[in-house]
């Protein structure tokens, strides 16, 4: 069985199955670029509000702003109400985003306490109508976001699957793990194939959770999955999808040396300073430093000078390695 192999959702064909994860403040416009560069099928935007799309709130129209070569791209929106959701739908969908997600997975209190997120696992009947609502009321595929329950002693895999295939959703993307295990711990395999076995052929499954290196997206991918998503195992390291690539391949991959992830890391950080303007791109970037300045001897220096140098320029010049 070839575990590599282009991704159909809907009527889109995606060149191969290996996604980039939403992440909130991580996946914008120069992030999701990186990781098309680094061999991404698909990459997905971060979470956007549904009600705050309603409100016009600037922040989150901006969120839905998409550049000309960032494609495939998935949308993804949240909220607890078909209606609102069927209007930020609409609007992802003239912003130019080739699918629209849905999430139902997202364990933050904020996003809970607005009846959106995993707390939708707990009425699968309103989820689903949800998710129906919008499908019905856009042209772009559908996809849903969601985990395989809530807590570990009430698995809802099956009810998820079927619920997605009875709505007509495109796809499935399915974290394997329950929400109240956040996003630690390993994921559930078992559950993950018991997906795969459901899904077959009906639904497009795509697997999710603890992928930091090939080997591990290869385990993921013998669920029996169609795809794969790549959350944290992306961020520092935008390379993963063609090492994962390479693997399933060859059997083989290489590791960029510090060299070439620092220099992949002063591109990104110059790219969120064209994007976001000197503070806020600097600042932005400073969030993951932990991630892209690690595994050399001076790391944690070169980590602490870059952090607090508020300078552009100066801040750039310290991430060099001789
Ligand atoms: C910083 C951060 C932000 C996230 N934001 C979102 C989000 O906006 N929407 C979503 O569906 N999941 C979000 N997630 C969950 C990821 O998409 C993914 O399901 C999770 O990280 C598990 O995958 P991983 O183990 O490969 O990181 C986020 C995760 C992290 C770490």
């Amino acid at each position: 069985m070839t575990l590599l192999q282009p991704l159909k959702i809907g009527n889109l064909k995606c060149k191969n199955n290996l996604v980039l994860a939403p992440m909130a403040g991580i996946t914008d416009t120069p992030f999701r670029l990186l990781c098309l560069e680094g061999g991404a099928g698909l990459v997905c935007a971060e979470m956007v509000s549904s009600s705050a799309l309603k409100y016009g709130n600037e922040r989150s129209q901006n969120m839905l702003k998409i550049s000309g070569k960032e494609h495939p791209l998935s949308m993804q929106i949240f909220g607890g109400e078909a209606q609102t959701l069927v209007l930020a739908a609409k609007l992802a969908e003239q912003a130019g985003a080739d699918i629209v997600d849905i999430n139902a997975g997202c364990p933050v209190k904020k996003v809970n306490k607005a009846g959106a997120g995993c707390v939708l696992l707990k009425d699968l009947n309103k989820l689903e109508n949800m998710v129906a609502s919008v499908v019905k009321n856009v042209k772009i595929p559908v996809t849903l976001k969601t985990r395989i329950g809530l807590t570990e002693n009430n698995f809802l895999t099956k009810d998820i699957v079927n619920l997605a295939i009875n709505a007509g959703a495109s796809a499935l993307v399915l974290h394997g793990r329950v929400a109240s295990k956040m996003h630690n711990g390993p994921v559930n395999l078992d559950e993950l194939s018991k997906a795969a076995k459901l899904a077959g052929g009906k639904i497009t499954l795509i697997v999710n959770g603890g992928i930091t290196k090939p080997e591990e997206a290869k385990i993921l991918l013998e669920t029996g999955a169609d795809g794969i998503m790549v959350g944290r195992g992306a961020i520092g390291n935008p390379f993963i999808f063609k090492q994962i690539e390479d693997f399933l391949n060859t059997g083989i991959y290489r590791e960029p040396t510090p060299k070439e992830r620092l220099k992949k890391y002063k591109f990104l950080i110059q790219q969120n300073i064209n994007f976001y303007g000197e503070r806020v791109g600097l600042n932005r970037s400073k969030k993951t430093s932990g991630f892209w300045i690690n595994n050399f001897a001076g790391a944690a220096k070169m980590r602490a000078d870059f952090v607090l140098c508020q300078e552009p320029n100066k801040a750039l010049s310290l991430l060099n390695l001789k």
